[in-house]
């Protein structure tokens, strides 16, 4: 005990001595090559600054890399470092390949949600003998490139050797954003895999395990991971699959008519849809229920005879509109909120009822 704490005290855990600030400045940062080296770029040309292949050798303080190792992605006060020198060859014994000249320049990249609140990242370039550089503006290149590129939380880690394959295990640490039923895209399971939803910066994800085959409509992706909404009898939920595991499947576009006919849906929310007497048209009768706390139970109902566009079918029925789009094997359904009490809602990806 008397040990840990004499430890404490001569090393003080605290990240944020990683670098020094000077007022809005950064101090360069002085002893970074002891800290854990994650790889070395050669000639990776982001900007036009320098014609000749230039050495990247990227540093992160070893905390932030042990947390990565174990979260996937990067805590507060994370400093990266990218040492940038120009490249040499022909010198000594050297006769073909490059060596690595003296130091150009060093670029930061550092994590610190209290001093930077709005985009708790900030980066610093230092000139080759600059000892301190003030932050970029928050419309620099960094930030764009950055953002947009980077694999996790605007980092490069997937140019960063172990840290990529630890980053491919775990999800997104934020909800994967669910734009809606507009437009669905269907995947399917190509391999059981895991869904993870809920995920968060502050809290861990849970997850729920996806059977070869199961659908996912699919949105965007970050990364080794694609965001997307499944649905099955237990629930449903925007989630993060891992890419590799779901594949993109085509679907009839102008579906015949008896295509669409059948009951979806399971047994208190159903959707039945019926050829109509008028020809080209289909009937449509839709019951939906929600169940509140004790005895607070709210309906929703509507019905319409319609025609197709495509695989699309827009039913209006006095104040309530619903659009359904037939992805193959799937009805995927969305509402105006119009069609009955408060959270009965005709919004979701639907199978034909007694085939779950
Ligand atoms: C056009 C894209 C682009 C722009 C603009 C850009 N970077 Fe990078 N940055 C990269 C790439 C790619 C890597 C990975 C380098 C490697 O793999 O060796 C990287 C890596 C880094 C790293 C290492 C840590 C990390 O975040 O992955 C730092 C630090 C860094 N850049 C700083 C800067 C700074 C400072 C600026 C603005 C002056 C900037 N970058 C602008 C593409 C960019």
């Amino acid at each position: 005990m008397r040990l840990a704490c004499w430890v404490c005290l001569l090393f003080p855990f605290t990240a944020a001595a990683q670098v020094q600030y000077n007022g809005a400045n950064m101090n360069r940062p002085d002893n970074y090559r002891e800290w854990i080296w994650l790889s070395s770029g050669f000639g990776m040309s982001y900007s036009a600054e320098n014609a000749n292949p230039q050495f990247d050798n990227v540093f992160v303080n070893p905390e932030s890399y042990h947390a990565f190792l174990t979260t996937g992605t990067w805590p507060d006060k994370t400093v990266l470092v990218l040492e940038v020198r120009s490249s040499k060859q022909k010198e000594s014994i050297n006769q073909h390949g490059y060596f690595q000249g003296d130091s150009a320049r060093v670029e930061v990249h550092v994590k610190d949600a209290e001093r930077f609140p709005e985009k708790k990242w900030a980066f610093f370039v230092f000139g080759e003998s600059a000892k301190s550089a003030a932050p970029a503006a928050a419309n620099a290149s960094c930030f764009t490139c950055h953002e947009k590129s980077g694999a996790v939380d605007s980092t490069f880690v997937q140019f960063y050797p172990i840290l990529r394959n630890v980053a491919m295990q775990t999800p997104p640490k934020k909800l994967c954003e669910f734009p809606g039923f507009a437009d669905p895209k269907l995947a399917e399971v190509t391999q059981a895999t895991t869904a993870y939803y809920g995920c968060s910066a502050q809290t861990a994800c849970l997850s729920s395990n996806l059977p070869k085959g199961e659908p996912v409509l699919v949105y965007t992706s970050e990364g080794d991971w694609t965001c997307g909404y499944h649905s099955d009898r237990n629930g449903a939920a925007p989630v993060w699959v891992r890419s590799q595991d779901i594949r993109s499947v085509a679907v009839e576009t102008s579906p015949r008519l008896d295509a669409w006919a059948g009951t979806w849906g399971d047994g208190e929310n159903h959707i039945e849809i019926q050829p109509s007497k008028s020809a080209g048209k289909l009937d449509l009768v839709g019951d939906a229920v929600w169940h509140g706390l004790g005895d607070n139970v709210h309906l929703g109902h509507f019905e319409g005879t319609t025609a197709p566009t495509g695989n699309h079918l827009h039913v209006s029925d006095d104040g309530c509109t619903v659009d359904l789009t037939l992805l193959g094997k799937y009805l995927v359904t969305d509402d105006n909120s119009g069609c009955g009490g408060i959270n009965v809602h005709f919004a979701g990806l639907w199978r034909r009822a007694g085939k779950r």
